[in-house]
C-alpha cells in the first residue's frame, strides 16, 4: 500500500493492524480467543467493566522481572570487572507503595526527589538506608526529615546545600552519606549525545567547581562523602553518551582520590525504551556490558581502584510494564487533500498522558476488545480536553471499522504518565490496577468528583446531587457511586 503522506516517514501501513509488537507491550500481553487483549491473564473488556476507563494497567510480573533482570545484568557485568553495583529505582517514573515493595523485593534501592516521594517510600516500609534523596531545591524541612529518618544518601545539588545538609545532620545527631551531583557536560537524547564544556542548566554543580566543593563536604564532620553523581538525560538508546560521561566523571573522581576516599560513583539513569516500532533501544545487557567496560578501562588507565557503581533507572523498569486502557467516544474522518486521517477521541487525554504535549513523545495504539480484518486506517488518538494539542497518539494504524464503544490500549505508559497526571478540565486521575495470574487489583484508586470538590473551599456540599456521585472520567459521567466501587476500593 502507498505511504499515506499524513503519516510520519517511519510509519507504514501494517499488513495486520491487530498484531502486538512484543517490543512495546508487557510480556504477558496477548490476544484471547475472542480477540481481546489480555494483560496478566485479564482481558481488556473485563478490566473496563470492573474498573472503568481510562485505566492504567500494570503487568506486575513484567515490572518485577524487568527489575530483577536489570539488576542481574549489572551485577554480572560489574562482577566481571571486579566491582559491585547498587541499583536505585527512580521513583519519579512511577511510585506507589506496592511498586516500591516490588522494587525492594527485586533487590533495588529507591531514589526519591521530594518529601512526598520519600513519604510514599517510607509508607511502603522501604528501609530508609535504601533510599537516595535528590532535588535541586530540597526544602529545609525535607532535608531535616531525610536526615532524621536516616536516608542512605542525600545527593547534594548546589554549594548552599552542603551547609544545609551538614546542619540538619548535626541537629539530628547523624553522619549523613552524601554524593555531589556534577554536570559532566554530556547531554543525551535517544541515540545521540552532545558534549559541552559549559553547562547552562539547573541541576548539579559546575564540573570545575567540584574539587573545592568536595573539600568543603569533607570539612564537615557531619557529612561523609560517598562520591560523584551525574545524570545525562532520559530515554537514551545507546551506550556512547553514558560512556563519555563516565569517562569525564572518572577523571574528576581520580583527582578527588588525592584528598580522601571516594568509594562510589553514581552514573544516574536514563535508559530508553521502545514507544513505537521505529524505536530500537540497546538491550539492557549491552548497556551493562558497555558501561562496565568503560569503567574498567578508565580506572585501569588512571591506575585507580574500581569504585562501587550506582545507577538510577526508572523508565526502563516500569515503562513497558504499563498500558493505558481507554474507551472510544467519537470518530471523525478528516480529509486533507487526497488523504484521510481518522480522529479517534478517547475518554482521557493529556491529563493522564502529558508526554506527547510536553515532549512531542510518540506512542502507539491497538484495538483492545476485538480483532477485525478491516483495512488499516491512519488514526490520531485525541483526548477529550479543551485543547487542540491534547493528543495521546499522534499517528498509528487501527482497523478502519474502529467504532464508538470500542476499547483501545496504548502500550508503554508505565513511566511518566501516571506520575505526570493532572486534573486538567476536572478529569479525575484514573485508577492504577495491577494484573497478575488472571487477577486484577487496584493499587491506586481513581479520583472521583467528590475527591476533586473536596479541595474546593467554596463548595456548598448540601447542594450537591448527582454530580457528586459520578465519575469524572469521560464516559463515566453517568456512572454511579455503586459502579465506581471497584475503582475506589
Ligand atoms: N536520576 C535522575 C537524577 C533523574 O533526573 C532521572 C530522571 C532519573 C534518574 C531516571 O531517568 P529514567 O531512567 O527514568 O529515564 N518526564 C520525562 C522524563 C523526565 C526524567 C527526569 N529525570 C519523560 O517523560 O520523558
Amino acid at each position: 500500500m502507498a505511504h499515506n503522506p499524513l503519516a510520519p516517514e517511519w510509519l507504514s501501513s501494517p499488513a495486520d493492524a491487530n498484531t502486538l509488537d512484543a517490543a512495546l507491550w508487557p510480556s504477558s500481553a496477548q490476544r484471547s480467543d475472542t480477540g481481546a487483549i489480555t494483560i496478566g491473564g485479564v482481558s481488556a473488556p473485563d478490566l473496563a467493566a470492573r474498573f472503568g476507563t481510562p485505566l492504567y494497567v500494570i503487568d506486575e510480573t513484567d515490572a518485577r522481572t524487568r527489575a530483577t533482570e536489570l539488576r542481574a545484568a549489572f551485577d554480572t557485568e560489574f562482577a566481571r570487572i571486579g566491582t559491585t553495583v547498587k541499583v536505585y529505582y527512580a521513583a519519579k517514573a512511577f511510585l506507589s507503595t506496592e511498586v516500591a515493595r516490588w522494587m525492594v523485593d527485586a533487590g533495588l534501592n529507591i531514589d526519591v526527589c521530594s518529601g512526598g516521594e520519600l513519604a510514599v517510600a517510607l509508607a511502603a516500609g522501604v528501609a530508609p538506608a535504601r533510599i537516595g534523596f535528590h532535588g535541586n531545591n530540597k526544602s529545609r524541612t525535607e532535608i531535616d526529615e531525610a536526615t532524621r529518618v536516616g536516608v542512605g544518601t542525600i545527593i547534594i545539588d548546589s554549594p548552599i546545600e552542603i551547609v544545609r545538609v551538614a546542619e540538619a545532620a548535626t541537629r539530628n545527631g547523624v553522619v549523613q552519606n552524601v554524593r555531589l551531583r556534577v554536570n559532566s557536560g554530556v547531554h543525551a537524547h535517544t541515540h545521540e549525545f552532545l558534549a559541552t564544556s559549559h553547562e547552562d542548566q539547573k541541576f548539579g554543580v559546575v564540573f570545575e567547581d567540584a574539587p573545592a566543593l568536595v573539600a568543603a563536604i569533607r570539612a564537615e564532620p557531619s557529612l561523609n562523602f560517598l562520591g560523584l553523581h551525574c545524570h545525562i538525560g532520559s530515554q537514551i538508546f545507546g551506550v556512547d553518551g553514558f560512556a563519555e560521561s563516565a569517562s569525564r566523571l572518572l577523571s574528576l573522581h581520580a583527582e578527588l582520590l588525592a584528598g580522601g576516599p571516594v568509594p562510589e560513583l553514581n552514573l544516574g539513569g536514563g535508559f530508553g525504551i521502545a514507544y513505537t516500532s521505529a524505536d530500537d533501544p540497546s538491550p539492557i545487557t549491552d548497556l551493562a556490558a558497555g558501561l562496565a567496560d568503560i569503567v574498567s578501562a578508565e580506572c585501569a588507565r588512571r591506575g585507580i581502584p574500581l569504585p562501587v557503581i550506582a545507577i538510577e533507572p526508572g523508565r526502563v523498569i516500569i515503562g513497558p510494564a504499563g498500558v493505558t486502557l481507554y474507551e472510544v467516544g467519537t470518530i471523525k474522518p478528516v480529509r486533507i487533500g487526497e488523504n484521510t486521517r481518522l480522529y479517534v477521541s478517547i475518554d482521557g487525554g493529556m491529563s493522564d498522558n502529558a508526554r506527547p504535549a510536553l515532549y512531542g513523545a510518540e506512542f502507539s495504539v491497538r484495538l483492545a476488545d476485538r480483532v477485525t480484518d478491516a483495512a488499516p486506517a491512519l488514526v490520531r488518538i485525541a483526548g477529550k480536553h479543551c485543547e487542540s494539542g491534547d493528543i495521546v497518539v499522534d499517528a498509528d494504524y487501527l482497523p478502519s471499522d474502529v467504532a464508538p464503544g470500542d476499547l483501545v490500549m496504548v502500550p508503554a505508559t508505565g513511566a511518566y504518565c501516571w506520575s505526570l497526571a493532572s486534573n486538567y478540565n476536572y478529569l479525575g486521575r484514573p485508577a492504577v490496577v495491577a494484573v497478575v495470574d488472571g487477577e486484577a487489583r487496584v493499587i491506586v484508586r481513581g479520583e472521583t468528583i467528590d475527591d476533586l470538590l473536596a479541595r474546593d473551599a467554596g463548595v456548598y456540599f448540601d447542594k450537591l446531587s448527582t454530580a457528586s456521585t459520578s465519575s469524572t472520567n469521560g464516559t463515566g459521567a453517568t456512572r454511579s457511586t455503586d459502579e465506581m466501587k471497584e475503582t475506589t476500593r
